[in-house]
């Protein structure tokens, strides 16, 4: 069986390559990359960690589509690339560095703590979004946050809805208010993060929920606020019709 793998070295500021290698049959990803490293080139750079899912540090692409390296069978051939949009490091290592910066920025994290009684039907309401491995598969997968690397993206809102409704923050507001800027409002809803998370978390429909969340205490889309005020929806015969109708 074979598997083509994309190299790059940042240090040595090499050209990226497709290599190719023969491995053995039937085994997962994760597998075969430690087969090349141990069979034909210690260099080759990837990571791993738990190897079975739960600390997400083996996110890749495979022909094109996010997935784990140890939770994904080897095809015949198979390209196995970095995950897209951040910076790579060497061959299969991206840089973490700024995505972590963005949960910071974003304030998704315990704020303040209250005093309130957790029940198990409180647990349940964070239960998804605390399955978060922080694989970055979601990052990789968005076309906004392709174009603009100030969007806080889908593990960062993912995160803040998990707090926001977190019995134990007390101060849900301040984490509306910083995801309005770059935030929940610049996401187009594609889905696309939706479809790349191992986990089976929806960034997507929790960004809707907290729009909703931020509609309901106050908060607006400001670029429609923006248009609306510079666009008279007034049909004042402008149009020489009544476009109702009657
Ligand atoms: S739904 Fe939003 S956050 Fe998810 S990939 Fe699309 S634009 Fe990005
Ligand atoms: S939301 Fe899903 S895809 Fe995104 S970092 Fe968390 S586990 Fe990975
Ligand atoms: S090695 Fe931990 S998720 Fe794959």
């Amino acid at each position: 069986m074979k598997i083509k793998i994309k190299r790059y070295n940042k240090e040595k500021n090499e050209q990226t390559t497709i290599e190719e290698y023969s491995v053995n049959h039937n085994e997962t990803i994760l597998n075969s990359l430690i087969e090349v490293k141990t069979k034909y080139d210690n260099s080759l750079g990837f990571r791993c960690g738990c190897k079975s899912g739960v600390c997400g540090s083996c996110a890749i692409r495979v022909n094109g589509v996010e997935k784990l390296a140890c939770k994904t069978h080897l095809e015949d051939e198979d390209l196995i690339e970095p995950i897209k949009n951040t910076e790579v490091l060497k061959d299969l290592i991206v840089s973490l560095h700024h995505e972590e910066s963005l949960l910071k920025i974003g304030h998704t994290f315990l704020n303040s703590n209250s005093l309130e009684t957790i029940t198990k039907e409180d647990e349940k309401k964070i239960d998804r979004q605390s399955n978060c491995i922080l694989c970055q598969s979601c990052y990789s997968s968005c076309p906004v946050y392709e174009v603009n690397k100030e969007f806080l993206g889908p593990y960062t809102l993912t995160r803040a809805l998990r707090y926001v409704n977190d019995k134990k923050e007390s101060a849900p507001l301040e984490i509306l208010k910083n995801i309005q800027t770059n935030g929940i409002w610049d996401c187009t809803l594609c889905g696309y993060c939706t479809i790349a998370c191992p986990q089976f978390i929806d960034p997507k429909s929790d960004i809707m929920s907290l729009r909703m969340k931020s509609v309901q205490n106050g908060f607006e889309d400001k670029s429609l606020s923006a248009f609306n005020s510079s666009f008279d929806l007034g049909f004042n015969n402008d149009f020489g019709f009544n476009p109702n109708g009657f």
